[in-house]
């Protein structure tokens, strides 16, 4: 088996969605394999590139020139679908992106065994979107998409916690707040398909929070640091503009995000209940 590093590159140098997930699911069944078997791995390093390559299709634009669609409309939820598509690719490349570019950072085997996890649950969240959409008549790449979306990758090229703190626990946990309202359009809308598939993302999504959460807290560990100290720092370093509120704190607190982490980064305060 390859090193991780060299398949997580791998990953994020191929262009097209479809290929790019079917690469990650391949690589993520190997490595499992190799650690049910009890064979070495090896993690090796590699050379990510600074941006992922993306397929011709969809063109990005800036979030204020993607059009908005009704959500009750049927151009509407597919619009909605190719934005959660368009997400959903992204996550594939950013959990490789974050095996492959902290290398130099020792870890535990566990740290990888999540992310590669992770990385193989966003590229079936990625297929199942774009079967979604091509049994509505759509495809991935027929609308335009957000440019932003590397953007946290970017800023946080060189601070794997920063990446941490951004990514999995801001990005993703919001992700846990907007899904159930997502599968209630989907409900009046009775696209079956549709609801099971976002069932899946929602449930597998806490997991992917809970990882960074975990792993944040691994390294505040190590350093010696506070956890929840350290993460409002960074949020507030690499995170442009305040947490929105309502939150999911239910789903939040299973993946292991307490209140008092995200409630002092939002653009409200909640009301006092005492
Ligand atoms: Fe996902
Ligand atoms: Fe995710």
């Amino acid at each position: 088996m390859k090193p991780l590093a060299e398949m997580a590159a791998e990953v994020l140098t191929t262009a097209d969605g479809r290929e790019k997930t079917a690469l990650s699911r391949k690589y993520a069944a190997e490595w499992f394999e190799a650690r049910k078997e009890g064979h070495d791995v090896v993690i090796g390093a590699a050379n990510p590139p600074l941006q992922p390559a993306r397929p011709e299709k969809p063109d990005l634009l800036s979030p204020r020139d993607v059009p908005r669609r009704r959500p009750g409309s049927r151009p509407g939820q597919i619009a909605l679908l190719h934005a959660v598509a368009h997400i959903e690719l992204n996550a594939v490349d950013l959990h490789w992106d974050l095996i492959a570019r902290f290398t130099d950072v020792k870890f535990p085997m566990g740290f990888y065994d999540d992310w590669v996890k992770a990385a193989d649950e966003e590229s079936k969240h990625f297929n199942l979107m774009c079967d979604c959409l091509e049994e509505l008549g759509s495809f991935y790449g027929e609308l335009p998409a957000h440019a932003g979306m590397w953007r946290a990758a970017e800023d946080t090229v060189d601070d794997l916690m920063g990446r941490l703190a951004v990514v999995p626990m801001v990005l993703e946990a919001r992700g846990l707040d907007v899904t159930p309202g997502m599968i209630e359009i989907f409900k009046k809308a009775k696209l079956d398909n549709v609801i099971a598939a976002l069932e899946v993302i929602y449930a597998e999504e806490v997991g992917h929070v809970a990882y960074g959460s975990k792993w944040f807290h691994f390294l505040c560990g190590r350093h010696d640091l506070d956890p929840k100290e350290e993460f409002h720092g960074l949020v507030r370093k690499y995170f442009h503009g305040a947490l929105k509120p309502p939150f999911n704190e239910e789903k939040r607190a299973e993946a292991g995000l307490p209140p008092d982490f995200y409630w002092p980064l939002a653009d409200e305060i909640p009301a006092k209940t005492t």
